[in-house]
């Protein structure tokens, strides 16, 4: 997508430099625009855990190319199995709730397994990450392409009058290497002249929303406007939602999904008003061992500095200032997880459907159990 009207990815190996991946730090948006360098394995680890990328999918692509920089790093250790192993591990452990993670760490270390030659290993994960990356992009462009299909009937409903979709956090291209999830058929209906309108719900503590969605919507010309987190229920009752599409940072095989907290306070709000609530679903974002998310989801908790403290410009300098006694106590919950029941759809890369075990089995028949 566009920033400034040149075109982005949100990692991306340098050009120049073949050991050093690049970054959007989006730690720095909406001020800054940065580009942080990652040199080896550990830089990766601490990009994910400090955010400087987040969303399910790109943390599962930063734990990739993490792995091709642990790979290049192995040429110099005595035991570079181990070395890669440890590095491995450590990067699943960075952040506990998304599947992506785990899921792209996986499927490295298949690709790797029964090589023992340092410059193999270093062309076989930098294909591998390439590849991920690559995948990533399609998917998203083919839930741009099954989520379209919703926004245009709604539209020729509305004989061409705006479509209001409520999103929550950010789970745009920033969220992705490119397009994003939710908002990926936001940015197809936008470029195929479909009128639409965002409601981006500011997303407390961090305001992946207002910070992050709403930076990424205007640098591609799509009407929003940005909402207090509980503004959503009462645009509903007044008609200024017309559909809801979130993001997923894992999805059980039943349909449950977990997401940046306050989403099921959404999906709640939505099924009291008969408002179709959607969520983008990325195949590698649904975890197949798990039935029942509120149970097996692990939830992460954040520091909670991230609650009682916020950033912004003050005459043009960042400055950050505490909101609440130093003897409050806090706690920060990253997600919660809305049940199948409260949803709509799910909108994959296969094509929309129920979410429930049986959708999802059907689109994704290879899944299923065999007796
Ligand atoms: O804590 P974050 O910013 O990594 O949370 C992830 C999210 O932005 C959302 O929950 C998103 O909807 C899912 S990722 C496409």
């Amino acid at each position: 997508m566009n920033v400034d009207g040149k075109p982005y990815r949100t990692i991306w190996l340098n050009p120049d430099d073949a050991s050093i991946v690049q970054a959007i730090d989006q730690r720095a948006l909406p001020h800054r625009f940065l580009i942080q360098d990652l040199k080896n394995w550990r830089d990766g680890r601490d990009a994910i855990a400090d955010m400087v990328v987040r969303g399910a999918p790109l943390i599962g692509a930063t734990a990739a190319w993490s792995l091709y920089l642990a790979a290049l790093e192995a040429r110099s250790v005595d035991d570079p199995d181990t070395f890669i192993n440890n590095a491995a591990a450590k990067l699943v452990d960075a952040r506990p709730t998304g599947a992506n993670l785990a899921w792209a760490v996986q499927r490295m270390l298949e690709a790797l397994a029964g090589t023992s030659d340092a410059e193999q290993r270093i062309a076989i994960t930098r294909r591998e990450a390439e590849s991920i990356c690559t995948e990533d992009v399609e998917i998203c462009q083919r839930i741009a392409n099954h989520g379209l299909e919703l926004i245009r009937s709604i539209s020729e409903r509305k004989a061409g009058d705006p479509v209001n979709i409520l999103t929550h956090c950010n789970a745009g291209w920033l969220a992705t290497v490119d397009w994003g999830t939710a908002t990926a058929p936001m940015y197809l209906a936008h470029q195929q002249g479909i009128a639409v309108h965002v409601w981006v719900g500011e997303t407390r503590p961090r305001n992946q929303g207002s910070q992050l969605t709403a930076w990424e919507l205007g640098h591609e010309g799509v009407p929003h406007t940005v909402i207090v987190d509980n503004a959503g229920g009462h645009l509903m009752q007044h008609g200024q939602v017309d559909l809801c599409i979130t993001g997923t940072d894992r999805t059980t095989r039943t349909g449950d999904v977990a997401n940046k907290i306050g989403t099921y306070l959404k999906a709640l709000a939505a099924n009291d008003n008969d408002i179709p609530f959607y969520v983008a679903v990325p195949s590698a974002s649904i975890d197949w061992r798990i039935g029942n998310g509120q149970k097996e989801i692990p939830i992460e908790e954040r520091d909670v500095a991230e609650v009682a403290i916020v950033e912004g410009l003050d005459g043009g300098r960042l400055r950050q200032v505490r909101t609440m006694l130093e003897t409050s106590p806090i706690r920060n919950y990253g997600f919660d997880v809305t049940p199948a029941r409260l949803i709509t759809g799910l909108i994959t890369d296969r094509g929309v459907c129920p979410a429930s075990e049986q959708g999802l089995f059907e689109l994704f028949p290879e899944r299923k159990p065999t007796a």
